[in-house]
């Protein structure tokens, strides 16, 4: 497979134009076959309540290319799932997983060339889409949708690149209610966390760190980022909040500390100006920041520090990355069965 020419080593978090993107639309009830299209702009109707009324979906993974040239998708059908839950709760038809897994894989495959090389730090970014389309005034959900998936080549989420220590500062503003949608993936749950995240990066931190919206006193989540946290006696605790995104990087995470690393796991809700002195080593995981070692938190007007200072990567953390990502590489035996080859 001859790859495109493009420095794989200088490829961020942006958008690059691939050659294709697969679409599927929606009418009285059904969903036609697909297809493969080659322009990466869309038509709307104006009445769109995904315009309007930010009746859309989204979702997030990732195809690396293995040493033996394969690629990998990690854990697809999580996202088929997810989606299917959100369409649920925004009132979207679903996409059934059959549709769901062969959009990725056909939009994985028809862009092959531009799925980064093994060793070259990059991968193919696949972000599937699910919008409400069609004409439209009042608020009601749409009467046809179009599922849309595209793909671009990735770097490093944040700017510092490959493992390195990130830092958070917990937001005034809330990102999700208890009882909204912020256990899943809306677009909606996002416009709002940017200012966030610019109050944020005001006070030299990269991402907004959310408590919970009832007591500001929960860890939550980051703005794209599950976290989880190590404590002394071998034990990784992560929050339970029925308000953030059940991120399939930290399930992932859970399994290989409890099964690789033998670590106890608690999944509870985290009280952070009582806990934050027993705190080893936190993180925020998600597709795009994989896992990111976070070495301080800004709250309470003054930055309190984790693991070597807020600048170096402690021994749990670099671990569970370096699993993962074997995992996700096809490096390591794949115990779980977690990653699916696209096929070619
Ligand atoms: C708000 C939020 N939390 C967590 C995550 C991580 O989820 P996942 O590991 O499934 O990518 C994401 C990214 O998808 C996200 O947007």
């Amino acid at each position: 497979m001859t790859k495109q020419p493009i420095d794989w080593s200088k490829l961020g978090f942006e958008y690059t134009k691939t050659d294709y993107r697969f679409s599927a639309k929606w009418e009285d009830g059904q969903w036609n076959d697909g297809e493969l299209l080659t322009s990466e702009y869309m038509t709307l109707h104006e009445g769109s309540p995904a315009l309007h009324y930010a009746q859309q979906c989204f979702e997030g993974l990732k195809a690396q290319t293995a040493e033996d040239g394969r690629i990998l998708l990690f854990r697809p059908e999580l996202n088929a799932e997810r989606m299917h839950n959100t369409s649920l709760r925004l009132s979207m038809p679903v996409v059934p997983h059959e549709l769901f897994l062969r959009g990725v894989h056909e939009a994985v495959r028809a862009n092959a060339s531009w799925v980064p090389p093994y060793g070259s730090g990059a991968s193919l970014y696949i972000r599937p889409l699910l919008i409400g389309v069609g004409s439209n005034m009042g608020l009601r959900p749409a009467k046809q949708y179009e599922f849309r998936v595209m793909v671009c080549p990735v770097g490093p989420y944040y700017k510092s690149g490959g493992l390195s220590v990130i830092s958070l500062a917990v937001s005034d503003f809330d990102r999700a209610s208890p009882h909204g949608t912020g256990d899943v993936k809306a677009g909606a749950n996002y416009p709002g966390g940017l200012y966030a995240t610019k109050k944020a990066q005001e006070l030299g931190a990269y991402e907004a760190l959310y408590l919970d919206a009832a007591e500001h006193r929960y860890i939550e989540e980051a703005g794209s980022a599950n976290v989880v946290i190590s404590l002394a006696n071998n034990t990784l605790i992560t929050p339970k909040s029925a308000a953030i995104l059940p991120s399939i990087t930290r399930r992932s995470i859970i399994d290989i500390a409890r099964h690789e690393l033998g670590m106890h796991i608690e999944e509870r809700p985290i009280d952070l100006r009582k806990e934050v002195d027993s705190f080893v080593e936190v993180a925020a995981c998600g597709t795009a920041a994989v896992l990111s070692p976070v070495g301080k938190i800004w709250f309470d007007n003054k930055w309190h520090y984790f693991y070597g200072n807020g600048e170096k990567v402690g021994p749990v953390m670099q671990s569970l990355y370096d699993i993962l990502c074997q995992i996700q590489k096809g490096e390591r035996l794949d115990r779980f069965g977690w990653t699916h080859a696209v096929k070619l």
